[in-house]
């Protein structure tokens, strides 16, 4: 019998909650550093009730809340949570007088270790900023950046709005939205950046900053995809899009590997042709369970109507389940939550290619191949997620001045991201061998075809991949300057030093 993907995702849960008691095991305890006893000392001081150490119950749930184990596993000395921007303000303040090491944490989903979670060091907790207002006639909503999607969508349904931004319920604000953020309808309005009219900002000298493109245009395109190198963002002013009653139209189709080479030529015909009917948006994903292959399609329509001949193609391909329907926007994000459970080992890597059928079916190929040797790994579920940055989504990408992305190109693109969870420590290193070498023969292949894109998407790179260098160089040269200007002392690249700085990679900063 043929387990279906969803189901066989539903079965895992049932399996999980015994790793997810792991993911608070008090064993672990933060070495003492003078500076961050410091740091923490003086925040308790002043905030007596939000700030927490190791041994006490909110600590725990915190470390606990982490999406990723290899998160939970790397314990801060202490974690502090603001409830407003002058709050954040003094924890800036407080980690440079100190020299306390310090991460920022909005939804908790980056994979790797120390991406959102000090080690050691000054954890700033931002999930109290977490204000969903809308502006009088309804055109913006202030969004406070502890929020998640969950919440956004939920809040704003009955006001028959919606923003752009994740498709995954407990996804958070703040990450999304500063490395790009695609949504359901970026086909339609672009990339979450794209689409922030005003961000309010706590930069390195504890100045709070409105952000727009009258007031700072340098900063406002940095924000645009730069990542956390610039200040800490307290909140997005995003502009909102009617969605009566929340409703849209999506579910996913399940298949068979044998109908693997319908399924790329209706993605590659999809990417070359939505320009057609925007409303559409698409996710392609192969994953390893149960023994064998799958494909996985999620298809999203951005109005209430049932089967949008857009999708026929897909429609026409055998299919082992459809859980396609008209569905609440809110209620699409938890059918995508529930397939992403928390509290095992997690990587994510990227890549992006000039989209072409020979192209999609050389990365299966290879992400087969290259997981065989792994698949015997405990609890493993890897995952081949092909998605079309398309020229809808390219050409929102130069609205108010363009973001920093550097991208481009005029012809669709191939977004890759293998996904990969599992169980045990001591299977680390050969997964994440697998993931280098998928991505390191692809990318070769699409140079040797003259098919290669430079472009690294953050919110889906790897601790070992250079993603601000990829954003080309005057893109790289400008943020550089931006920088300069408003952190000259570099308090984001030194004192934080956990994600994607704008000259090295998580993993080359320690
Ligand atoms: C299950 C799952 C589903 C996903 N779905 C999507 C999707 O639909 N679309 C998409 O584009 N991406 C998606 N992603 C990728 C996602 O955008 C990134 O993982 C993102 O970093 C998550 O944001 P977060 O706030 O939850 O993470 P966090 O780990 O809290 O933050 C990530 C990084 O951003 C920094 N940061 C967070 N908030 C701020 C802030 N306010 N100011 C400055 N820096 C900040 C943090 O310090 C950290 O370095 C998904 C990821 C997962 C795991
Ligand atoms: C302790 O803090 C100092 C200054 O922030 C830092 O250099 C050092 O790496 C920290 N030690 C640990 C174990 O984090
Ligand atoms: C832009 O920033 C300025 C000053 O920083 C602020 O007064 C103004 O309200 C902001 N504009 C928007 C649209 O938020
Ligand atoms: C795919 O495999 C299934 C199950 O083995 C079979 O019923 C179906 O005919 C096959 N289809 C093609 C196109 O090979
Ligand atoms: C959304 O989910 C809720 C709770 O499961 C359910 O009551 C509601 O009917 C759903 N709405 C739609 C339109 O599917
Ligand atoms: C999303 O999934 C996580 C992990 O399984 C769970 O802890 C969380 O409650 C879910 N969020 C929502 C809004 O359902
Ligand atoms: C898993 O498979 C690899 C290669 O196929 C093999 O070398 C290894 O011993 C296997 N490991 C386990 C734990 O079975
Ligand atoms: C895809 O790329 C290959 C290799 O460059 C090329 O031979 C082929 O013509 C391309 N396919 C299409 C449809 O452009």
């Amino acid at each position: 019998m043929v387990l279906s993907v969803s189901l066989a995702l539903s079965l895992r849960l049932a399996l999980l909650s015994a790793l997810r008691v792991r993911a608070v095991d008090p064993i672990i305890r933060p070495a003492s550093n003078h500076s961050c006893f410091s740091a923490c000392s003086l925040l308790a001081e002043r905030f007596p009730s939000q700030v927490h150490s190791s041994g006490t119950p909110l600590y725990a749930a915190f470390e606990g809340s982490f999406w990723s184990l290899q998160q939970a596993e790397t314990p801060p000395y202490c974690v502090f949570r603001p409830e407003s921007a002058p709050e954040v303000s003094a924890a800036i303040r407080t980690a440079r007088q100190t020299q306390c090491l310090f991460a920022v944490r909005s939804g908790g989903h980056a994979a790797f270790s120390g991406a959102s979670n000090a080690p050691n060091g000054l954890t700033i907790d931002l999930r109290g900023l977490n204000e969903v207002a809308l502006s009088d006639d309804n055109t913006i909503a202030h969004i406070g950046t502890g929020n998640t999607w969950y919440e956004v969508y939920s809040t704003l349904q009955p006001s028959n709005l919606a923003v752009i931004g994740g498709r995954v319920a407990a996804i958070g604000v703040g990450g999304l939205t500063t490395g790009g953020g695609i949504s359901f309808f970026s086909n339609l309005h672009g990339w979450a950046c794209d689409n922030v009219q005003n961000y309010e900002v706590v930069t390195a000298s504890g100045d709070i900053l409105q952000v727009n493109i009258s007031s700072c245009p340098d900063l406002y395109y940095a924000l645009r995809g730069g990542g956390p190198n610039f200040g800490i963002v307290t909140r997005f002013d995003l502009f909102t899009y009617p969605l009566p009653q929340g409703l849209m139209w999506g579910g996913t189709l399940a298949y068979l590997m044998n109908y693997s080479s319908s399924i790329l030529a209706a993605f590659t015909d999809f990417g070359m042709n939505v320009q057609s009917d925007p409303n559409a948006a698409l996710i392609v994903a192969y994953a390893y369970y149960g023994g064998q292959y799958l494909a996985s399609v999620d298809l999203e329509y951005a109005k209430p109507s049932a089967d949008p001949t857009i999708f026929n193609s897909f429609k026409a391909i055998p299919w082992l389940q459809d859980s396609t329907g008209i569905k609440t926007l809110a209620n699409i994000t938890l059918e995508f939550n529930a397939s992403n459970p928390s509290g095992l080992r997690e990587t994510y890597w990227t890549a992006t290619y000039q989209l072409n059928y020979t192209m999609a079916s050389y990365i299966i190929d290879i992400f087969i191949e290259e997981t065989n040797p792994v698949a015997n790994a405990t609890g493993i579920l890897p995952a081949c997620v092909l998605q079309v940055i398309t020229t809808d989504q390219l050409s929102q990408m130069s609205k108010y001045g363009g973001n920093a992305l550097g991208l481009s190109s005029t012809q669709p693109l191939i977004l890759l991201n293998l996904a990969y969870m599992w169980e045990n420590v001591e299977d680390d290193k050969r997964i994440i061998q697998a993931c280098q070498n998928i991505i390191k023969r692809t990318v070769a292949k699409s140079r040797e075809w003259g098919l290669a894109e430079d472009y690294l998407y953050m919110n889906y790179a790897s601790q070992f991949q250079d993603v601000v260098p990829s954003y080309g160089k005057e893109n790289h040269e400008k943020l550089l300057d931006v920088a300069r200007k408003y952190d000259p002392e570099g308090v984001f690249q030194k004192l934080q030093p956990g994600y994607f700085k704008l000259n090295r990679n998580p993993k080359s900063s320690r």
